[in-house]
């Protein structure tokens, strides 16, 4: 897996603003949609700054965008603070001129027995998007990416699964304590994830270092999930350099 190393992590989110940016103006130029793929936590923060910025200083227009996210705690209320759907609202969607019913994101309301269901169309929906053009990812200290945890088969498609607990403990900063984190996750697969045509990892910090490590120069190996990427034919990491630290 190519690592491309930015010596800040505004400067990785600056190199991933552009890439999108120039993806979706060749889409528009040609009357195309372009379909995102779109990750939340810490990381993608600075990069949904810049595409805000790229909208409002140099006009980039969200128009003929469609996102879907990898996942969403469940269960959880859409409004509260730690909801994977209000942090895109907050950080992107009603920041740019992009429509609504073109964002679309795991529910944490959706009803239990519906679930397999909605999963289901969910993946239906991707595909009848045309398939996902770039799928942005961070990554877990255990090496997960959406929240497919460790032993997640490489077949595996968006469907309801448990957080680990080093996952709960790792996103309880986000919440009351470390009980008040929910126990399950709605997240994309695999197989999902390695279907986009294009896939950019991003991890920054000396946390992500032994992780980063083990997913480009580890065995591939489901036990480190973010390692299956090294099957991908378009896949990167973008790093800052305490991220690429262990790197040999
Ligand atoms: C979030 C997601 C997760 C996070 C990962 C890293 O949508 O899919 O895989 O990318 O847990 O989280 P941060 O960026 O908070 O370190």
């Amino acid at each position: 897996i190519p690592v491309k190393i930015f010596s800040s992590l505004e400067e990785g989110s600056r190199f991933i603003g552009k890439e999108i940016a120039t993806l979706i103006r060749e889409k528009e130029a040609k009357g195309q949609k372009i379909v995102l793929g779109l990750a939340t936590g810490s990381s993608p923060k600075s990069l949904y700054t810049e595409l805000v910025r790229l909208h409002r200083e140099e006009k980039l227009s969200f128009k003929n965008v469609v996102t879907f996210n990898l996942d969403e705690y469940y269960p959880i209320d859409n409004d509260a603070l730690q909801s994977y759907n209000r942090f895109m609202k907050e950080q992107l969607f009603s920041k740019v001129d992009i429509n609504p019913a073109n964002c679309h994101i795991p529910n944490g309301q959706w009803k239990k027995e519906d679930i397999k269901q909605r999963c289901l169309e969910y993946e239906k929906m991707i595909e009848e998007a045309g398939g996902i053009d770039l799928q942005i990812l961070g990554i877990g200290n255990n090496g997960h990416i959406g929240f497919n945890e460790p032993g997640s088969s490489i077949y595996s498609r968006t469907r309801l699964v448990p957080l680990d607990n080093s996952t709960r403990i790792a996103n309880s900063h986000d919440f009351q304590n470390i009980s008040a984190v929910p126990r399950l996750a709605i997240t994309m697969g695999i197989s999902t994830i390695l279907k986009a045509k294009r896939i950019v990892l991003m991890a920054w910090g000396q946390l992500k270092a032994p992780v980063i490590q083990k997913a480009v120069e580890g065995n591939v190996t489901e036990q480190i999930p973010a390692s299956l990427l090294q099957q991908h034919n378009d896949c990167i990491f973008v790093t800052d350099e305490v991220a690429a630290s262990e790197l040999t």
